[in-house]
């Protein structure tokens, strides 16, 4: 069995700050999308793994995951040139698909539980497809399927507008070869791409077999903001350690799970867990509240923040309180007069610099 990250795509959505960085490769507390993704894979016993990439991000993706992982997985990286859909993506990986059954998993996706049982589920060989749904109030943004009293896939549609059911297509996927004859029968949908759920549509049309499981625990298709404040605040809410090798002065209060980076100072300050605070961070006379995680070379001084994310290299200084943010890489924010009761919320992108 192999396994097929897609990390290609222009990742529009989650601009301004997908336009310095692949939205695979935001962090959630602390660690990009794509180092869970190769964990589950991992986790579900598959080292030999491809990934996809584009000409934009393809380098900086492959910095991230080789650094962390090439010890304990065989990577292949294959450029995709333009980001022509999931089932496009399949159709250029093929030469390192061979005849091998596959999984395949959304770089951007984040799933509870992990990928073990649609591999198990493939495995046992009375399918040729296996698909993870999840039921979502409005699925009018994803794959939709409807499923017969036996819950048996009777039918799949990308993105409709008026949704047959409330079952979305979670971006995880398990195959046997037989995807490749499909998705060569598809045309591109009407948003240009050759999609993945009618290559899925059309293996049914040609009698393959499509087991459907369903997703009992979370699932963060990180497109959007609030995707990323929500899977950081559910990993640090599950995950979170209390670790301090930073330094923290007797004047600063860390109240439970709280990491600190090492090389990091906290001076005059209360973190209150569950918390991550990257390397190099200077957090002094602040207040950083639960689910929020600080990246690293992050300067904070006279600060309160809480449920939020503050990326690499960002510089504050007197704001607050400020919740519900996401401050994207090496931003600076900072206050040159005046006080603020209420909370602020901030969207920023890149290197951007406010001055309130
Ligand atoms: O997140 C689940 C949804 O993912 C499913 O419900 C949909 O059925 C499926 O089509 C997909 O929809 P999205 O519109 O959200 O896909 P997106 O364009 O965001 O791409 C998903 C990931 O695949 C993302 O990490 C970028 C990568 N990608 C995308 C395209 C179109 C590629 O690597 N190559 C591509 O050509």
């Amino acid at each position: 069995m192999k396994a097929l990250i897609l990390s290609g795509g222009k990742g529009t959505r989650l601009r301004p700050l997908t336009f310095t960085t692949a939205k695979q490769l935001l962090p959630v507390a602390n660690r990009p999308i794509i180092h869970y993704v190769l964990q589950q894979i991992l986790e579900a016993g598959i080292e030999d793994i491809g990934i996809i990439i584009s000409p934009e991000t393809g380098g900086k993706v492959r910095e991230a995951v080789e650094g962390a992982f090439s010890g304990r997985a065989r990577l292949t990286f294959i450029l995709q040139q333009e980001p022509l859909g999931l089932a496009h993506a399949v159709k250029t990986v093929r030469g390192f698909l061979g005849q091998a059954p596959f999984l395949m998993f959304l770089g951007d996706n984040l799933i509870q539980g992990g990928a073990r049982q649609l591999v198990s589920e493939l495995e046992r060989g009375e399918s040729e497809a296996v698909i993870l749904l999840k039921e979502v109030p409005d699925p009018r943004a994803f794959g939709v399927a409807v499923l017969d009293g036996e819950g048996k896939v009777v039918k799949l549609i990308e993105k409709p507008k008026e949704p047959p059911s409330n079952l979305a297509l979670v971006g995880v996927y398990a195959f046997t070869p037989a995807i490749h004859e499909a998705i060569s029968r598809i045309k591109p949908s009407w948003r240009g791409e050759l999609e993945i759920t009618d290559a899925i549509q059309e293996l049914i049309h040609l009698g393959g077999r499509v087991k459907a499981l369903k997703l009992e625990g979370w699932w963060l298709d990180t497109g959007k903001k609030d995707d990323i404040l929500e899977a950081n605040r559910i990993v640090l809410d599950e995950y979170a350690e209390r670790d301090l090798q930073g330094e923290v002065d007797r004047e600063s209060a860390i109240v439970g799970r709280v990491t600190v980076g090492p090389g990091s100072k906290i001076v005059r300050s209360t973190i209150r867990g569950p918390a991550v605070i990257g390397r190099n961070v200077l957090v002094e006379d602040s207040f950083i509240g639960p689910f929020t995680a600080i990246g690293d070379g992050v300067v904070l001084r006279g600060v309160d923040i809480e449920h939020s994310v503050v990326l690499e290299g960002c510089h504050l200084e007197n704001v607050g309180p400020v919740e519900d943010s996401l401050i994207g890489y090496r931003a600076r924010i900072k206050r040159a007069g005046g006080n603020r009761r209420s909370a602020l919320r901030f969207f920023i992108g890149d290197e951007c610099e406010v001055t309130l």
